[in-house]
């Protein structure tokens, strides 16, 4: 694991942060998650802009400046030498005295964390996995890629104690994403997902997947369904960068379509892949 704290390499056990960080404090902060396949990342362009969006919707000047970041993400790799790697970015508003209002003055606190990735179990993939409904209790704001998980991991949590994969929020009655992929299904052979507004977050991944379905003219549209849509739905699947493009099979224990991948849900899956190599 090779880890950059502020622009500087240090080792895993030296990497150290202010008990007055306001990441800590407030979850003032914002991150991201790269996947590395084979040596490349894997739409780091795409994750960097996100981030910007983000910082600049929480005030937040990322004053090291982007370019050092993608700097710093390609070094971290290349020191780690590892081929297959998820890249961890998390950037705070810095450490100050506590206090609500933003520092007059601080800077960053920036974080780039290279750790070796390991592929999912392939039967997942092959077979299908099981998810549970959650009544999506986040803010308003989920487009912005916050370091405030709470709720997301609380959802996660839930459905690993029922055995399932992924946790999928729903917003009285329409369901929004999942506690960290995007959600998709398939209605009268039309893929559906939430649409890319203040909801959901705009996975890098989702817009992969609507591109493939673009390019292999599966038909699809961005707009809301419902819990009952997503239980009577021919095929389901999640989407996210450690996630990639994974089937569900079963919901809350009731069998979604055939109860195994469906056809659209495995053209897209092959399509992933491909970009992958
Ligand atoms: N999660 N929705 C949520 C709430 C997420 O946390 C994520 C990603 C996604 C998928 O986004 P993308 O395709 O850009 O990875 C959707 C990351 C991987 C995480 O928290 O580990």
């Amino acid at each position: 694991t090779v880890v950059y704290l502020n622009g500087e390499r240090v080792d895993y056990e030296n990497a150290r942060i202010s008990v007055e960080d306001r990441g800590f404090q407030f979850g003032d902060g914002i991150y991201e998650v790269v996947r590395v396949y084979g040596g490349r990342f894997f739409y780091l362009d795409r994750h960097l802009a996100r981030m910007k969006k983000g910082a600049d919707e929480i005030y937040l000047d990322m004053d090291f400046g982007l370019d050092n970041l993608e700097k710093v993400c390609r070094q971290a790799l290349k020191e780690s030498g590892f081929k297959d790697a998820s890249v961890y970015i998390q950037v705070t508003r810095g450490a100050y005295p506590r206090q609500h209002t933003f520092p007059p003055e601080s800077s960053c606190t920036w974080v780039v964390i290279v750790r070796e990735a390991k592929a999912q179990p392939r039967e997942f993939y092959e077979n299908g996995v099981m998810g549970i409904t959650v009544p999506d209790e986040r803010w308003n704001r989920c487009n912005i890629k916050t370091v405030q998980l709470l709720a997301n991991s609380i959802a996660k949590e839930k459905a690993k104690k029922a055995g399932a994969y992924e946790a999928i929020f729903h917003r009285g009655g329409c369901v929004t994403e999942a506690s960290s992929s995007n959600v998709f299904i398939v209605r009268n052979k039309k893929l559906l997902t939430h649409p890319a507004n203040n909801f959901i977050l705009h996975g890098i991944t989702r817009g992969v997947v609507l591109e493939i379905a673009r390019d292999n003219k599966i038909d699809y549209s961005e707009e809301v369904f419902s819990l009952q849509d997503l239980f009577e739905a021919e095929e389901v699947f999640v989407s996210g960068t450690m996630t990639e493009v994974m089937p569900i099979v079963k919901i809350d224990g009731k069998i979604i379509g055939d109860g195994v991948p469906g056809e659209i849900t495995r053209s897209i899956m092959k399509a992933y892949d491909a970009l992958t190599k």
